[in-house]
């Protein structure tokens, strides 16, 4: 399944993304604020294509997201209703990530017909906060010490949108 946005190409992960996929992921600025450090190596962005591709149908949809034929980072729900996207740091700042997740979000609530989505994210995301506050998320509750990422415990702050609450245009 592909989905196609004035600027990007949203399609299932492959495992000749391994090699763009760990040039993003290997990045500290990229990581931090995500679930594991930084990857040390192609293996582990290996295990998380591999999971992308193995996502069974109707439990969720993840996608690779490419600009100008290159990939530039991955959006979807990796989990239904959970979201999550990451994006090459050569890229921030050009509204990419909202493009793509406006795609997502718009087929998740009509094709999968969920009824809300959610995202879980590090309170000191603030480039996260707002994406997400510009796509109609609301806070719902915080929690501290919900990642052991590294040596460092992360606290979570949950966002939700309702399928009501989404704004195509
Ligand atoms: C969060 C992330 C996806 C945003 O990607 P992006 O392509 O730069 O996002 P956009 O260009 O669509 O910008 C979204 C909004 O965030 C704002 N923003 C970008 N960087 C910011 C920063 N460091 N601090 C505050 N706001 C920021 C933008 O100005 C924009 O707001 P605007 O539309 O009001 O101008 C990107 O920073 C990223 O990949 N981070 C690493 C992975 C990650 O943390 N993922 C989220 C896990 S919950």
């Amino acid at each position: 399944m592909e989905l196609r946005t004035a600027r990007l190409l949203l399609r299932p992960a492959r495992s000749d993304d391994v090699d763009p996929l760990h040039a993003i992921m290997r990045q500290p600025r990229t990581m931090a604020y995500w679930s594991t450090p930084p990857h040390e190596s192609p293996e582990q962005t290996a295990d998380f294509v591999t999971a992308m591709m193995e996502i069974p149908d109707g439990q969720g949809e993840d996608f690779v997201v490419e600009w100008e034929g290159r990939v530039i980072g991955k959006a979807g729900l990796y989990r239904f209703p959970d979201i999550g996207y990451l994006f090459d740091p050569a890229v921030w700042g050009q509204g990419f990530a909202q493009e793509a997740l406006r795609a997502v979000i718009g087929r998740a609530f009509t094709v999968h017909a969920l009824p809300r989505i959610q995202a879980d994210v590090d309170p000191r995301n603030a480039a996260s906060i707002r994406l997400l506050g510009r796509l109609g998320f609301h806070e719902t509750h915080r929690q501290s010490r919900t990642w052991l990422v590294g040596e460092e415990w992360c606290d979570s702050v949950y966002f939700a949108l309702l399928r009501e609450d989404f704004q195509t245009t």
